[in-house]
């Protein structure tokens, strides 16, 4: 009996799948990469942008002849896209093959979704975010040591006038902070070495308990913990992120000087017409702060481009933002209208200005990345050892704290290492170095 997830969107999502995987793997599936050989296949799905949507309809859409070969395959479709009003009757409607549906926040509801599939019934099963729980304990395999994912918080209270995500994973819900100390605990003692803590709006974590309980408490307890490791988070938005978490990653050894901060846009019209909470000055004095308190970080962002109302001028302050800090990598996306929230009522910017701009943005992006990559060239630094690089053989991938890949000569047995590697080169995605002794 074997199992296939397909996962689509952020980590959070990546995160989940391993959270499936456990449940299918205590029930007694295995993995696979082949779906004609999957007995259970799920979709989890993402619908932050109508192209994320538009892709996965096409890939359920392709598994229809499958399904017509082999009754008993079932097929899931879980996850944000089916949290959307109205959706999971579409899907159900243009996909009838469909045998499971689960939003976010009941997917510890697929095994008996499986077993009740199993004797005969279709379930369709969307939680509204009022019932939806913080802490559902479910099995994970994880699939991507020597990191391991843990979700601080769920949900997002932000409504950021484009984004379809509060509508789909309800209200900010922190996890208590014992339970995240455990679970970072645990996974230290099986040998994890860098956890990364997920949420919407990590920054805002703890203002649910309203006893004083906060993102930097959290951060410092994980820190103060034994053994040498990592410790990342994302995301952080701009209006949260103050001092005080700066000073704790300035201040712990095993936090990442690496941040990402997406801004989104580099005008502050644009901003306040986002619902962002924070105009251009406001992002570049933490900026500021952030470099002048760890000197070596890097900094990575989500810039959006051809938000309505979005002028010729706001677009060049969003280049000059970027010019002006400097963004070691960014997330660039062209703007998606989603059903349901404001700035889908608004007049919308032609779709060839929005190519125009993205093709720019993305050119100017890329060339200060490659400037900052060959800034590296000669440094030794250390970087913990992830994976093979896939693209070169013999080769394993890693990131420094700054979060920059690095690729060097070895074998699979350095994955979960820290090494010092002499930095020779920068090709497009990859710096490559040497291992030193
Ligand atoms: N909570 C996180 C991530 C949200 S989704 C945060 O606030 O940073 C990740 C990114 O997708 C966002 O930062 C934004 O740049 C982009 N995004 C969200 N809605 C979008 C839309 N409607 N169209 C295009 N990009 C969008
Ligand atoms: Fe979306 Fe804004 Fe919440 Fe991020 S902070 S998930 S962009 S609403
Ligand atoms: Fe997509 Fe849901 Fe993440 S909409 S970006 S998978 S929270």
């Amino acid at each position: 009996m074997y199992y296939k997830i397909k996962t689509y969107g952020c980590q959070m999502n990546l995160h989940e799948s391993e959270k499936m995987a456990g449940v299918l793997e205590k029930m007694g599936y295995s993995p696979t990469e082949d779906e004609t050989q999957a007995n259970v296949i799920v979709f989890n799905t993402c619908c932050v942008r109508d192209n994320a949507e538009r892709r996965i309809q096409g890939n359920i859409g392709i598994l229809k002849q499958e399904k017509l070969h082999r009754k008993d395959l079932i097929i899931a479709v879980v996850g944000c896209m089916t949290q959307q009003s109205g959706a999971a009757e579409l899907l159900k409607k243009k996909f009838p093959f469909i045998d499971i549906v689960l939003g976010t926040a009941n997917l510890d509801q697929l095994e008996s979704a499986i077993v009740a599939r199993t004797k005969g019934k279709k379930t369709v099963s969307i939680p509204q975010d009022s019932t939806m729980d913080v802490d559902k304990t479910m099995p994970i395999a994880r699939t991507s040591y020597p990191n391991a994912w843990i979700n601080i918080m769920y949900g997002c209270n932000n409504f950021c006038t484009y984004c379809i995500v509060p509508y789909v994973r309800g209200r900010e819900r922190s996890r208590a902070i014992a339970d995240v100390v455990a679970d970072v605990k645990n996974c230290l003692s099986q040998g994890y070495k860098e956890i990364t803590l997920l949420g919407q709006n990590v920054d805002s974590y703890g203002s649910d308990f309203q006893d004083g309980t906060d993102f930097v408490t959290l951060l410092s307890e994980i820190a103060k913990l034994e053994g040498k490791f990592r410790l990342r988070f994302m995301s952080s938005h701009p209006k949260d992120f103050d001092s005080s978490v700066i000073d704790v990653m300035a201040s712990c050894d095993n936090i990442c000087n690496n941040v990402h901060l997406p801004v989104q846009s580099g005008s502050s019209k644009i901003l306040k017409a986002m619902n962002r909470r924070y105009d251009r000055e406001k992002y570049l004095s933490i900026i500021k702060e952030i470099r002048a308190k760890m000197p070596s970080v890097g900094i990575t962002t989500d810039i959006m481009i051809g938000f309505p109302g979005e002028t010729e001028e706001d677009f060049e302050e969003t280049l000059s933002l970027v010019r002006e800090v400097r963004f070691s990598n960014a997330f660039m996306f062209v703007y998606s209208p989603r059903k349901g929230t404001p700035a889908a009522k608004m007049e919308q910017i032609p779709q060839a200005v929005k190519k125009e701009r993205i093709t720019k943005l993305v050119a100017l992006q890329n060339a200060i990345t490659k400037e900052i990559s060959d800034t590296y060239i000669g440094k030794v630094l250390e970087v913990l050892i992830e994976d093979v690089n896939p693209k070169h053989e013999g080769t394993v991938c890693g990131r420094t704290e700054s979060g920059r890949l690095v690729t060097v000569p070895g074998s699979p047995d350095l994955i979960g290492q820290f090494v010092k590697v002499k930095i020779a080169a920068n090709q497009s995605a990859s710096l490559f170095g040497e291992i030193e002794e």
